[in-house]
């Protein structure tokens, strides 16, 4: 069967089971070839409805010894970790105990447009006191990320990892960790809000000197190590561009590297992590000292395995990872903020290890060593790929910005004054990135999947992509789901300041 004859239907049955009340029941827990049996309980879907509820409030928390007011889900940090099953129903129900209005956003989900959770483009905000119930089915595997999609709260505690197992399990491992990364100001003291003046006016305390007044000169001095510069897509280490923000902590899993999470394996140990960068404004190097990293999934997507020893990983991206354990000790899975010494940490620790753990300032060696590169990631034959057929459109879009000012542009306009882009259905479609700007931006495009042209015929299939400074990158996909699709950068702060489109497929 072509694909271009089985998108179109995916989606018609998305659309059916909503309709006939989603199917409840009938879509039984397939055969999963999980080893450990903590994973197996984790796993027995007993219905084809999953509920959750979310309550976002204000929460105070406890980082690093310090107190911080912030606004979280159900009083924790990150947020429930969401785990469902490929065909199940998610009903999830937001209940608003903050202050203002919120949504949330089930990122890289490919669902029905109104339940997508971008205020005032797929619904109305859900409204202070007020509460809403999300209702889809998870028809794609894959590690996502749910946060609120209102202004900046994302740069709060509003997000969490939503995980949609496989019907079929066809990787084979003992253990999962969930690897969320967060960079940390809310409450340090000031807010998001805060922060987003500070970046309009020029300066301040919290934002690094050389990434906040000399962004213009940023990238200058590493020129020749700035990927695409010729025009083509990276077989380059990109360079470490100056952060616009330098935060005061760095999380794994809500925890600061002085109080790092432990993860526990046993030697002989297949091990997967599930890499996932909700943070507002940071893109890290991963890297796990003392062991490779084999790459399996970005975006929730299935690639050819390929090992590395860093993952560079930039807003909304994820990656997933298998690791064998098979160097006995105490490690440090460290994410290293980029563009600044700091990093956010986890410890590998094997059982039977009762060594101290490494100190928060130890970097992993192997961030020195091979970085993975979208030019070394090829999507599995049976990823969500669009045909290999002729475009129907080409959209060319060129990412500017006004660095004095701090105002970040889609083809020259600000969202609030631009018009959306128009698509028409079942279209396959080329986004022509130009990035003429000297940051990296993390390009998103909701409600679908897209190839990256990374200079092969099956470059990887994702939904976030890292557009380098002065990069020209395509990317390719099929206007299969019908609505206006939130595009954007994942840096939130140029989400705000305007780097930011409606796209609509009619
Ligand atoms: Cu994760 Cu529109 O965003
Ligand atoms: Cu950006």
């Amino acid at each position: 069967m072509t694909e271009e004859v089985q998108r179109p239907s995916r989606l018609s049955r998305r659309r059916f089971l909503r309709l006939v009340g989603l199917g409840a029941g009938t879509l039984a827990a397939g055969g999963c070839g999980i080893v450990s049996t903590e994973r197996r309980e984790a796993l027995s879907p007993a219905s084809g409805i999953a509920e959750y509820e979310l309550v976002a409030a204000p929460v105070s928390l406890r980082l690093g010894g310090r107190e911080v007011s912030t606004w979280g889900y159900n009083e924790g940090l990150p947020g429930p970790e969401i785990r469902i099953k490929e065909g199940q129903t998610l009903r999830a129900t937001v209940v608003n105990r903050l202050p203002e209005d919120t949504t949330i956003h089930w990122h890289g989900v490919p669902l029905p447009n109104e339940m997508d959770g971008v205020p005032d483009v797929t619904q109305p905000a859900i409204a202070a006191g007020e509460s809403f119930t999300y209702e889809f089915v998870a028809e794609d595997p894959g590690s996502y990320i749910y946060h609120s999609h209102v202004g900046s709260q994302l740069d709060r505690g509003l997000y969490g990892p939503l995980i949609v197992e496989p019907a079929e399990e066809t990787l084979s491992y003992d253990k999962e960790f969930v690897v969320s990364l967060d960079d940390w100001l809310d409450g340090m003291p000031g807010t998001p809000e805060d922060a987003f003046e500070t970046l309009k006016s020029g300066g301040g305390a919290m934002s690094s000197m050389e990434g906040m007044s000399d962004m213009d000169m940023s990238g200058t001095s590493e020129t020749e190590s700035i990927p695409g510069a010729s025009g083509e897509s990276g077989d380059v280490v990109p360079a470490e561009s100056p952060p616009d923000l330098v935060y005061p902590m760095y999380l794994v899993n809500g925890k600061p590297a002085e109080e790092p999470e432990e993860f526990e394996v046993r030697k002989g140990d297949r091990v997967r992590f599930r890499l996932i960068n909700p943070s507002a404004s940071t893109i890290y190097r991963v890297a796990l000292e003392g062991h490779r990293m084999t790459v399996t999934h970005t975006d929730g997507q299935p690639v050819e395995p390929v090992e590395a020893d860093v993952i560079r990983i930039g807003m909304g991206e994820r990656y997933d990872v298998l690791v064998n354990a098979d160097n006995h000790g105490v490690w440090q899975l460290g994410a290293q903020a980029e563009g600044t010494d700091d990093i956010a940490r986890a410890i590998l620790r094997y059982e039977g290890s009762s060594g101290e753990a490494p100190p928060p300032s130890r970097k992993p060696p192997e961030l020195g060593g091979q970085m993975l590169l979208y030019s070394m990631l090829q999507a599995k034959p049976e990823a969500n790929a669009p045909p290999e057929e002729e475009l129907d459109e080409v959209v060319p879009v060129s990412l500017e910005g006004d660095e004095e000012r701090y105002v970040w542009t889609i083809n020259g306009e600000v969202f609030s004054e631009a018009d959306e882009i128009a698509i028409g259905r079942d279209r396959h479609v080329r986004f022509e990135f130009e990035n003429k700007t000297m940051m990296p931006h993390p390009m998103h495009l909701h409600g679908h999947f897209f190839r990256v042209d990374n200079g092969t015929d099956r470059g990887p299939i994702k939904d976030t992509v890292l557009v380098e400074p002065m990069q020209r990158l395509n990317i390719d996909w099929v206007s299969n789901n019908p609505g206006g699709w939130a595009f954007h950068c994942h840096n939130i702060y140029h989400q705000e300041a305007g780097m930011m489109r409606v796209v609509r497929v009619v």
